[in-house]
């Protein structure tokens, strides 16, 4: 796909090298555009070496209407970051620069926008009604992300990581799909084993870190089997191909079937690593005061399973959520389990783990590359766990 990546004054652009670079590596031809703010935060020599091209920045330089052919040979524009200030001119018919007039062309053609500022700004019903006229448009908003920005304060405004823009631009790409015709499979949520006819053992596992990772995966062409345990979660993709299980041995089952014919498996459900001897067919009754006791045995251990069945070509990926010695407890598990990657979550890490939008983790390979993420929305460490595996 032809892409024409757009770059506009604010902080974020220094991130816009890493998209060029992604969406190459992903196949896409690459030109920039930008304005000149834009060049305060980001130099031509950089944007031209990374993209392979010349720039455009200047409407007069050349005495040619580069935004003409600009836009013909585009296929797609991605404006990243995009700021109130180009907002505002896109909505209101303002065409005064090199990238305003390249916009303006560009109809008929996917845009999407990473909307990137103060979120003071952000909140200001000026831009708001900016971005309801450019959505009502066609015009497609990736972010922007809540999280600390450049300013100091924490807020909405900050510009989606590159791997969520790239997500996007696959999503609305014709061609995408540098996934097709992978299949893979993922487990999500909890397990729940039964103690009798009401009570369970469960665990606090939501199964958004799943289902984020399906999703992820089917925007990039993959056929996905998502294996998941008791959630409200649900999902909608023509892609992904979902089986609600409830205990570790249904999911065993269900996982095992369909390994060998999958192309790689991501397991990040929270399986119990034991259940109930027995599970009583009748709510089992108060004793008095005598206490009760659980008999408990092991579940059989499903990663380490597919690390059994796993060929050179299928890719094996476990997660590690530790509390203590996380990097040495992760490494072990992941030469014990015969994994090629090792996803680590601390639970030390303040806004990573069980229930919550956010995550931020350590991709650790077979031969020792960590991948060290910040605190992201789980839908971007899904991006970037999956860039990561799949290159
Ligand atoms: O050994 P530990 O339970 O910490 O390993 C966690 C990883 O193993 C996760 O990827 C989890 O989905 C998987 N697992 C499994 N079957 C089990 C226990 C864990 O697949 N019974």
């Amino acid at each position: 796909m032809k892409v024409v990546v757009g770059i506009t004054g604010g902080i974020a652009a220094y991130k816009v090298p890493e998209l060029v670079r992604l969406l190459k590596k992903q196949g896409h031809e690459v030109r920039c555009a930008a304005t000149g703010h834009a060049l305060e935060f980001v130099t031509r020599v950089t944007l031209e070496t990374i993209s392979g091209a010349p720039l455009y920045s200047d409407l007069f330089a050349s005495g040619r209407t580069e935004h003409i052919s600009l836009k013909d040979w585009g296929e797609m524009l991605v404006v990243a970051p995009a700021t109130a200030n180009i907002i505002g001119k896109v909505a209101s018919g303002i065409a005064d620069d090199a990238l305003s007039t390249l916009l303006l062309a560009f109809s008929g053609k996917p845009v999407i926008m990473a909307p990137a500022m103060n979120c003071e700004m952000w909140a200001h019903p000026a831009v708001q009604r900016n971005i309801e006229t450019l959505k009502g448009w066609g015009i497609r908003m990736v972010g922007p992300e809540k999280g600390e920005l450049a300013c100091g304060v924490s807020g909405v405004g900050r510009m989606s990581e590159p791997e969520a823009i790239v997500a996007e631009v696959n999503n609305l790409s014709p061609f995408s799909s540098h996934l097709s015709p992978q299949k893979w499979l993922v487990t999500a949520g909890p397990t729940y084993e039964r103690i009798d006819s009401v009570r369970f053992i469960g665990n606090y596992s939501s199964g958004k870190m799943g289902f984020a990772l399906a999703q992820a995966l089917a925007d990039a062409g993959a056929e996905v089997e998502l294996v998941s345990g008791p959630t409200s979660l649900t999902i909608d993709h023509p892609r992904v191909h979902l089986t609600r299980i409830e205990s570790a041995r249904e999911m065993y089952a269900a996982v095992t079937e369909v390994f060998p014919r999958c192309n790689g498996a991501i397991l990040s459900a929270a399986v119990a690593d034991y259940r109930p001897s027995e599970c009583a067919d009748h709510k089992l009754k108060k004793n008095g005061s005598e206490g009760m006791h659980l008999d408990l045995v092991q579940n059989p251990d499903i990663l380490a399973t597919l690390g059994g069945m796993k060929t050179d070509k299928q890719t094996l990926v476990g997660f590690a959520l530790e509390t203590d010695n996380e990097e040495a407890n992760a490494q072990y598990k992941l030469e014990k389990k015969n994994l090629d990657y090792i996803v680590l979550n601390s639970l030390r890490d303040k806004g990573a783990g069980f229930g919550v939008d956010t995550n931020k983790v350590t991709v650790i390979s077979r031969d020792g590359r960590h991948t060290e993420s910040p605190l992201l929305s789980k839908k971007e460490i899904a991006q970037l766990i999956i860039n990561t595996v799949t290159t």
